[in-house]
């Protein structure tokens, strides 16, 4: 019995560890894009270019870059109001997509590498999950 026991707690702390490993950037990358597809492609277009006025882009996106955290935050719970992107005012809503913090990790690390994007740093799902809504 205590045996058994020994062997279940070595295997829930082995799935643990497994859990808490983030994914290598590449395979992030990957997932982000069919995430992407689905979910964003509708609105800031395949090219990342968004549509004039209407949706912002996200190539080459000023407000991406210099709010990362606005950015994530708005992946994750929605963004509203008005935000200057690339010298045009938006002032529309985005309504919070659905995914899980390990998808808003992927899709965020495709949407800074992509379209010319370069991040500095993969974007991981324990940081958005520590994300609060404001
Ligand atoms: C229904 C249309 C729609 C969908 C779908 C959508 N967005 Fe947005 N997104 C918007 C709008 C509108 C804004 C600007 C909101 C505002 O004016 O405050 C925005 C803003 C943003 C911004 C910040 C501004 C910028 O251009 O850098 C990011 C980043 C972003 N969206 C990423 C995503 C990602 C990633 C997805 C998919 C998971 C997604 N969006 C899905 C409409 C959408």
């Amino acid at each position: 019995m205590k045996y058994t026991f020994y062997i279940y707690c070595i295997s829930v702390f082995g799935f643990l560890n497994y859990m808490n490993q983030e994914k290598p950037l590449k395979q992030s990358i990957e997932d982000g894009s069919e995430i992407y597809q689905d979910f964003c492609l509708q609105c800031h277009l395949d090219n990342g270019k968004g549509v004039a006025n209407v949706f912002p882009p996200l190539a080459q996106s000023d407000y991406l870059k210099n709010n990362l955290k606005a950015s994530i935050r708005g992946v994750k719970y929605g963004l509203r109001g008005e935000i200057t992107v690339n010298g045009k005012s938006y002032n529309g809503v985005m309504t919070k997509q659905g995914l899980d913090d390990e998808e808003v990790a992927d899709v965020m690390n495709y949407i800074l590498n992509n379209w010319g994007n370069k991040a500095e740093e993969q974007i991981t799902e324990s940081q958005v999950m520590q994300l609060e809504k404001i």
